[in-house]
């Protein structure tokens, strides 16, 4: 089988290029990336080229789109601006990226009817909004859409499109919804890889609001493994929450995260709230567990200490992403 990975030079996207190209010794892999300053050619040092090819092209673009689908049987698609804060700063490339990209990708699959039998679609928890903390209720694949940043609009308009597009056209399609990811090839903008760098330089480490906001963390290999089991016994046309089950308020990552360094909470320094900032995310996975035979092997516990690990030990990694925007 070959698959096109779009997106596969960011941090799941990476992860999960590795982690196929492991488990699945008989695949080819394409990779479609625009190497925007999220995409980095080093988060696959390493890999086994004889199976992976790399077509440096924009999604944005319905020629790179054609391109790279060349020859593809199953499409997996992360490329996407991602960050939330950026969204806030300047939402039009979200929307030209997560919203147009995808419409090219779903028209070059129609194309290609025949010829691809999956397009799997990855989206996010943030689409469902914002719960609050002390509510039992958590997300899962019937909760309504509520989008409050500029990003989760995007990959509304986004999921909306593959869903509406691909039920239009009758073609195959998945969709997943995952909670916050961490591990490694992480980039240092994000929360856990940005206290984890700070920390190690003795910078101080901004936490938004009071700190309580929180999110159900999933170690990204576990979401990999999710995005595999929604390939293999998926149902088509089928949507599934994955989540780590393991909500965790901001404040407590950073001091695990401190405890882990050994490195004193004096380093906590508050900061003024992001607009609009989201107090909980949580998702209940039962139906891809009940499903797909799915579930989390990390816990918070081993995974953070894993992804410290590899902070400590990838210093070269990520030392020279700090300045680069
Ligand atoms: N990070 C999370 O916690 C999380 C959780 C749930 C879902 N997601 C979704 O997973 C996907 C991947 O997230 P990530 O954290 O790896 O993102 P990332 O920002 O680390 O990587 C995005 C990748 O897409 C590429 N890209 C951006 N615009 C492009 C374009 N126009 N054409 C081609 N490539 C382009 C970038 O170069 C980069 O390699 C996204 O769709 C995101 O919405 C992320």
């Amino acid at each position: 089988m070959k698959l096109l990975v779009t997106g596969g030079a960011g941090f799941i996207g990476s992860n999960f290029i590795r982690y196929w190209l492991e488990q699945h010794p008989e695949d080819d892999i394409v990779n479609l990336d625009a190497l925007t300053y999220a995409g980095n050619p080093e988060n696959l040092k390493g890999i086994d080229e004889s199976r992976y090819s790399f077509v440096h092209g924009d999604i944005r673009n319905p020629e790179d789109v054609s391109r790279a689908m060349e020859g593809v049987d199953v499409v997996v698609h992360f490329a996407a601006e991602s960050h939330v804060d950026r969204s806030i700063d300047g939402g039009r490339v979200f929307l030209e990226t997560n919203v147009i990209g995808t419409f090219n990708l779903l028209e070059e699959v129609r194309r290609r009817e025949k010829q691809i039998k999956r397009f799997h679609h990855i989206s996010t928890d943030e689409v469902f909004g914002s719960l609050e903390l002390d509510e039992a209720r958590r997300f899962d694949e019937r909760s309504p859409h509520d989008a409050r940043s500029p990003y989760s609009a995007s990959k509304v308009g986004a999921e909306q499109l593959v869903r509406a597009f691909c039920h239009t056209h009758d073609l195959l399609f998945t969709i997943s919804n995952c909670s916050n990811n961490y591990g490694p090839y992480h980039h240092p903008e994000k929360l856990i890889p940005l206290m984890i760098t700070h920390a190690l330089q003795d910078k101080s480490l901004p936490v938004y609001g009071d700190g309580l906001n929180v999110r159900d963390w999933i170690h990204v290999t576990d979401h990999c493994r999710g995005i595999e089991a929604i390939l293999e016994k998926g149902r088509v046309g089928e949507t599934y929450c994955l989540g780590g089950d393991s909500e965790v308020p901001n404040i407590e990552v950073v001091k695990a995260i401190l405890r882990h360094l050994d490195k004193p909470e004096t380093l906590i320094s508050y900061v003024e709230d992001r607009k609009g900032h989201d107090r909980r995310y949580a998702i209940d996975s039962a139906k891809a567990r009940r499903e797909l035979g799915w579930q989390p092997q990390y816990t918070f516990e081993t995974g953070l200490k894993h992804t410290v690990e590899w902070f400590l030990a990838n210093r070269d990694w990520w030392e020279p992403l700090l300045n680069n925007n």
